[in-house]
Parts: C-alpha cells; structure tokens; sequence
C-alpha cells in the first residue's frame, strides 16, 4: 500500500466513524423509515410528521395493542390491503411480498421491545 491509499483509508475512517457511532445497535429498517415512518413515527410510535392530521390515528406499534390482530399473517394482511376509510393505504402495488413480510417482521420486533 502506497502513502497515498494509506492517507485514503485514513480518511475514510475518520469520516465514516461518526456515523458507526451514532448509529443505533439495531439498525431500524430503512424501508420503514422510508414509507411508514411519515405516519407512525420512526420508532413506530405513531408519531410520525403526518400523524397529527390523521383521524383516526396511525397505530403506535409499540403500544402491543391491534386493531386487526397482532400476529405476522394478520399484520401482512393489513399491510397488503391497507384499511379503508383511513389514511393507511394498501401497499401491494408498490411493495413486494417479500418487502411486506419483512416489514411485518420489524413492527412485531418494535411491539416486543415495549413488552
Ligand atoms: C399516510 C399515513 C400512513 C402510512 C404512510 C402508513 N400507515 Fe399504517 N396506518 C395508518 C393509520 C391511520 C392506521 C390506523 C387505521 C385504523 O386505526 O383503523 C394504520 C394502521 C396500520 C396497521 C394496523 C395495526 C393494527 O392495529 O392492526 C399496520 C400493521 C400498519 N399501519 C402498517 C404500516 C406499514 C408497514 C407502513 C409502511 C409500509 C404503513 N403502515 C404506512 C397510516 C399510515
């Protein structure tokens, strides 16, 4: 290795280490911050930016309480066809079965962690 692409790799420690260490242990799912976060809040609390306009409310994933059933199968079936009548679209246009699934699988993990 060259004096260069030893200064390079320096560098390139000193400006990613800010972000390993702000970083939290778990890294919360980036397709949830993305798409969900807007309402239910980036930790799932339902207080997301959007949430104060919506009646009735985004769920607070960390509250362990369901409306339309807490396991994984009734969390994806939510999710797939959203509910109607409330700002909680239908994501199967837009997310694949696979994407769904693993976002079910992150808001049971944030439900839990309240428990
Ligand atoms: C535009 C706002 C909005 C976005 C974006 C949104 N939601 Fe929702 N979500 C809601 C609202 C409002 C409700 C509450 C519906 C009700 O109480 O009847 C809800 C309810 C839910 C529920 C039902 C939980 C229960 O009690 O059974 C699940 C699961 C859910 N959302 C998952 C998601 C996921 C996953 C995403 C991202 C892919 C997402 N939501 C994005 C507004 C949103």
């Amino acid at each position: 290795m060259g004096k260069k692409s030893l200064v390079l790799v320096f560098l390139a420690v000193i400006l990613l280490y800010p972000i390993s260490i702000t970083a939290p242990q778990e890294p919360p799912d980036k397709l949830f911050l993305e798409k969900c976060a807007p309402c239910h809040g980036p930790q799932g609390k339902g207080d997301g930016p959007a949430a104060t306009a919506l009646n009735p409310k985004p769920r607070d994933f960390t509250s362990g309480q369901w409306k339309f059933g807490g396991s994984k199968e009734q969390i994806i079936k939510t999710i797939t066809g959203g509910v109607p009548g409330t700002a909680m679209p239908a994501w199967k246009a837009s997310l694949s079965p696979e994407q769904i699934g693993q976002l079910a699988g992150y808001i049971l993990t944030l439900s839990q962690k309240a428990n």
